[in-house]
């Protein structure tokens, strides 16, 4: 990526996403991640099926943009008049991990029946679904910059030299939120603090949200960044150049597992033998206490086409079966700390976790054993 590109990109920031209101009728306006980092598209959706083809083909991505785009998905079915349970119930299921997504398309969906409850018409509904979507859009910016200062703290605790290096996995910048992004959010707080030296980014295979995106990110925040194959991760941590790892996660159930990018998983591993903390970064709403387990979280399975070709060639003799998991579970006990917009848990156990989600909890700031 040459300097005029970066350059150009930092004078030019396009957030993930924006809802506009053309004289045609409300659109919703995804910027196109696939075709990241070569050009900035933006995709306009006047329908849910359109949004819902965006979602599979991760176009918009990233747990909590997801749960954002479900919200805004139901708001656009409501105003233009589509039947609203139907569109809240494809959404919902369009991507089966990333508990934001069901989440954001819920609140939309809940606020128009209880406006239509109260006596409301099917345009005042469709306003409150706005509104609702509106809401979580600007709650999720709030959590990111939350994250990030608790983010940068336990940074500060644990490793009290400075001077971090820390290895990240997919992509939790901008892209994914409302704000920041979660993991990624925090690298960036320590970068404006001076106390970056180095991000170690997983290209992260078969997509390359790392080299695609998270590369992208860095470069136009100014990080100091470099790209390395996912499985030249070992012998990196064997050199002792990675501090932390900061990720993000797509679902994290009631015993604190984790479900991330595939991937996430062995670098746990790798963080727990070379003893190197292993930070886990998500807002609340990603944590799902109705799923007990990391068993019991439903991974997705992507066409094996994502590993046999390479943007369209194959890599692969033709008829190659590929296993091709989207995520992976890594157990609370490899975490060394979950944070949160509410708080930090660390050691990662079940009671901590909720207290940390609850509305009404006392001392969330204190969760910390
Ligand atoms: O399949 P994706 O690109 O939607 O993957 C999800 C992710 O971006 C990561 O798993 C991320 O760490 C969680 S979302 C901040």
């Amino acid at each position: 990526m040459g300097d005029q590109f970066v350059e150009t990109l930092a004078n030019d920031p396009t957030p993930a996403l924006r809802w506009e209101e053309p004289p045609e009728g409300p659109v919703l306006v995804l910027l196109d991640q696939t075709r990241l980092p070569a050009e900035e598209v933006e995709l306009v959706c006047t329908d849910v099926p359109a949004l819902v083809e965006a979602i599979r083909t991760l176009a918009v991505r990233g747990a909590p943009l997801l749960g954002i785009a479900g919200a805004y998905g139901v708001a656009l079915a409501a105003v233009r008049g589509y039947d609203v349970d139907d569109a809240a119930e494809t959404l919902a299921y369009a991507r089966p991990t990333a508990v934001n997504l069901a989440y954001g398309v819920r609140r939309a969906a809940d606020a128009y029946h209880a406006a239509l409850t109260d006596g409301a018409d099917t345009e005042r509904a469709a306003a409150a679904a706005l509104a609702e979507a509106r809401a979580l859009h600007a709650e999720d910016a709030e959590a990111s910059a939350a994250m990030a200062r608790r983010g940068l703290e336990l940074l500060t605790e644990l490793l009290p030299g400075g001077g971090y290096q820390v290895l990240t996995h997919c992509n939790t910048g901008a892209l994914v939120s409302g704000g920041e992004g979660t993991a990624l959010a925090v690298a960036l707080a320590a970068h404006r603090a001076g106390e970056l030296r180095r991000l170690w980014v997983d290209e992260t295979r078969p997509l390359l949200q790392g080299a695609r995106l998270t590369a992208y990110e860095a470069a136009r925040t100014g990080m100091a960044y470099t790209l390395l194959t996912d499985n030249a991760a070992g012998s990196l941590f064997a050199a002792g150049e990675v501090h932390a790892v900061l990720i993000g996660a797509d679902r994290i159930a009631a015993d604190g597992s984790v479900a991330n990018k595939v991937g996430s998983y062995p670098l746990a591993v790798l963080a727990r033998y070379h003893n190197v903390p292993f930070i886990v970064v998500a807002p609340t709403t990603t944590v799902d206490l109705g799923t007990p387990d990391g068993v019991s979280i439903e991974v997705e399975q992507r066409s094996g086409h994502e590993v046999t070709e390479s943007a369209g060639n194959p890599v692969a003799p033709l008829g190659t079966q590929a296993y091709n998991p989207a995520f992976d579970i890594t157990p609370a006990g490899l975490i060394t700390a979950i944070v949160t917009e509410n708080g930090v848990v660390s050691p990662v156990t079940p009671g901590d976790l909720a207290a940390l989600c609850s509305p009404r909890a006392p001392g969330h700031d204190q969760v910390m054993g």
